[in-house]
């Protein structure tokens, strides 16, 4: 049994209907949707490309307390707001569950994976940051690092194409980027975790495909994920979503220090909420991931991630995993996702590493 929390949303439909596609073991996926409102998850269970049960939750506690009492072997969790409820959720899981998360920050990732012991000790597999943030540059970094002891400096760069739906911006995306803001810029300077100011590193990048985009420093999952795999001791992680120009810069550490205050967070997160928002197709046609690995003797290594829609790639990645863990083949722990099942994780869920001679296949 998989159970898909958060079912109604954008990234729970598109995981949804790639769990629901035929299946190739005996007795299918046996999949339950679950979310707050029993009517849209009819709606979403009868677009399906195969069947689906659907089960109301109205919030985080109350999926964990089913997923207690039915006990099933692979729990999704697309609710957001991870720092705070990812691991009740994954705890629910234990003993012998496995579970899987998209949650890309610095500080959910680390409180998932604080798990590792404890899901050890389950035999559960809990999987953190299974999108295209951390993917998309974490199989870059593994595959750059590989064979080569520990480089000196780590860059990644994560630069997602999305096409946008009509709708509201909706919570969940709200409540990550005012935490964003909350928490202020960070890297990793001689081995720790330091604060700096937020999109103080800016790049402008050319793609391998032509064209161009910009990116800026921002407190993402990727620098967690970037420093477990290579152990580098300087780490910076830019992404396409940070404000770039000089006026939008300059305007982040009085928006830092007012997000400190927990009620203009609130607030906050209830007017973006609400925006609305345009149908759009994605601005460029490729997402990518980009990372460059430096070493003490002064050679370097540089490679790209290339992928379509980044929230198609998120489905993707998400469902992959969900159904590596469903055939019982995650290790133990509490992983992000490429340490959990390698590089290859990327190029299953759609992606090609450039050049070509990173690709898993051709090695
Ligand atoms: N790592 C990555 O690359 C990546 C990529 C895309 C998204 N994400 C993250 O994945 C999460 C989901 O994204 P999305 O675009 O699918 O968001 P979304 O469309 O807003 O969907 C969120 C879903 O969670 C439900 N939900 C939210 N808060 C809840 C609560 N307190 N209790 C119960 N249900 C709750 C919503 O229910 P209702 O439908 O009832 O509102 C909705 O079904 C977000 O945190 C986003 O930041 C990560």
């Amino acid at each position: 049994m998989i159970f898909v929390l958060g079912a109604t949303g954008r990234i729970g439909r598109a995981v949804a209907a790639l769990l629901a596609a035929p299946d190739p073991a005996p007795g299918g996926r046996d999949l339950v949707l679950v979310g707050r409102d029993s009517e849209r998850l009819g709606e979403v269970a009868a677009g399906l490309p195969g069947p689906a049960r659907t089960l109301v939750a109205a919030d985080h506690a109350a999926a964990a307390r089913e997923i207690r009492q039915a006990r099933p072997a692979v729990v999704v969790n697309t609710l957001g707001g991870y720092a705070e409820t990812a691991a009740t959720i994954a705890r629910a899981c234990l003993p012998g569950g496995h579970y899987v998360d998209l949650a890309n920050d610095i500080v959910a990732l680390p409180r998932l994976l604080a798990l590792h012991d404890e899901a050890v000790a389950a035999g559960s597999t809990l999987v953190t940051g299974a999108g295209f943030g951390v993917l998309a540059t974490e199989a870059l970094v593994v595959r750059l690092g590989q064979g080569r002891d520990t480089p000196a400096a780590v860059e990644v760069d994560a630069l997602g194409s999305v096409a946008l739906e009509a709708g509201a911006l909706g919570s969940a995306y709200a409540r990550t980027t005012v935490d964003v803001l909350a928490t202020g810029g960070r890297r990793y300077r001689d081995g720790e975790l330091g604060r700096e100011r937020l999109a103080r590193t800016v790049r402008h990048l050319s793609l391998p495909d032509g064209t161009s985009a910009s990116s800026a420093s921002m407190p993402v999952g990727e620098l967690i994920a970037a420093r477990l795999a290579t152990q580098a001791p300087s780490v910076v992680a830019t992404s396409g979503l940070a404000p770039t120009t000089p006026v939008a810069r300059a305007l982040l550490p009085a928006a830092t220090a007012l997000m400190g205050i927990a009620a203009v967070r609130r607030f906050t997160v209830r007017r973006l909420a609400g925006i609305p928002i345009k149908a759009a197709p994605r601005p460029r046609p490729h997402s990518w991931g980009h990372a460059v690995l430096r070493w003490a003797d002064g050679s370097r290594a540089e490679g790209w991630l290339r992928t379509g829609d980044a929230m198609d790639f998120t489905a993707a990645v998400t469902a992959a995993v969900a159904a590596r863990l469903a055939a019982g083949d995650g290790p133990a722990g509490a992983w992000t996702p490429a340490r959990a099942f390698g590089a290859e994780l990327a190029t299953d869920a759609g992606a090609a590493f450039l050049p070509a001679a990173l690709s898993p296949a051709s090695r």
